[in-house]
């Protein structure tokens, strides 16, 4: 994938609407603020990576593919970049205050593994970003353009890998973006839905030792 084709979506009124409220609630699963240091796993061009910056976190960028990640430090070059693959990240045990991964760990094969990994350079919580199966944007998407490689989990499937990844962990799921074209209605019943609803396009979980 271009990763200036990537990143321009996010400027487009439906990607900038998406973006906005993926944050919202990935912000709220995290339960962390200012002066935390995160990881953000699968980084791509770093639109989440700069939004923690910008909200005063500590973030550090976690992103295999080359182009991506020289778009993103050419970008935000003030942040810190690292070539790193999620099955086998390059950081002591307890590193970060807190790590997500938005919509990557469902382009990772072993998303287990790179789960655990997470768990492992992770202090307090994993906040994980997927794209349920259970969903509207499951019909509109899945199989095409960006998402053509992708995985797609049902909110059950997502909370199974959770628990296996980490046994006795607690794990909370929610969903987000439930009308995919970000039109007047689509923001209209996003405002009034709780994200505890099931079948929102994103899906997210939040994974913390109990
Ligand atoms: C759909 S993009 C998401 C990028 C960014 N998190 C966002 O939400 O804009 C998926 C990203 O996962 C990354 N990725 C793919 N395989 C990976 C792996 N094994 N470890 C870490 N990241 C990976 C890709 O390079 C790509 O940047």
């Amino acid at each position: 994938m271009d990763p200036g084709d990537y990143d321009a979506w996010y400027n487009s009124a439906r990607g900038s609407w998406i973006l906005a409220r993926e944050w919202r609630l990935l912000r709220r699963l995290l339960r962390l603020g200012a002066g935390h240091r995160v990881l953000d796993v699968g980084a791509g061009t770093g639109r989440f990576t700069a939004l923690f910056d910008g909200a005063g976190f500590i973030p550090v960028g976690a992103e295999p593919d080359r182009s991506m990640r020289a778009f993103a430090a050419r970008r935000y070059p003030y942040l810190g970049w690292v070539g790193a693959d999620a099955r086998a990240l390059p950081f002591r045990k307890g590193s970060f205050d807190g790590v997500l991964a938005v919509t990557s760990l469902c382009f990772v094969p072993e998303e287990e593994r790179s789960l655990a990994e997470m768990l492992r350079v992770s202090r307090a919580p994993v906040v994980v970003g997927l794209l349920n199966r259970h969903s509207l944007l499951h019909r509109r998407k899945a199989g095409r353009g960006g998402y053509r490689h992708a995985r797609w989990h049902s909110p059950g499937e997502a909370r199974a890998l959770a628990h296996r990844a980490c046994p006795g962990c607690r794990v909370r799921v929610r969903t987000a973006i439930w009308l995919p074209g970000g039109g007047l209605l689509a923001r209209l019943v996003e405002g009034l839905l709780s994200n505890r609803l099931p079948g929102g396009g994103f899906l997210a979980l939040a994974i913390e030792p109990s």
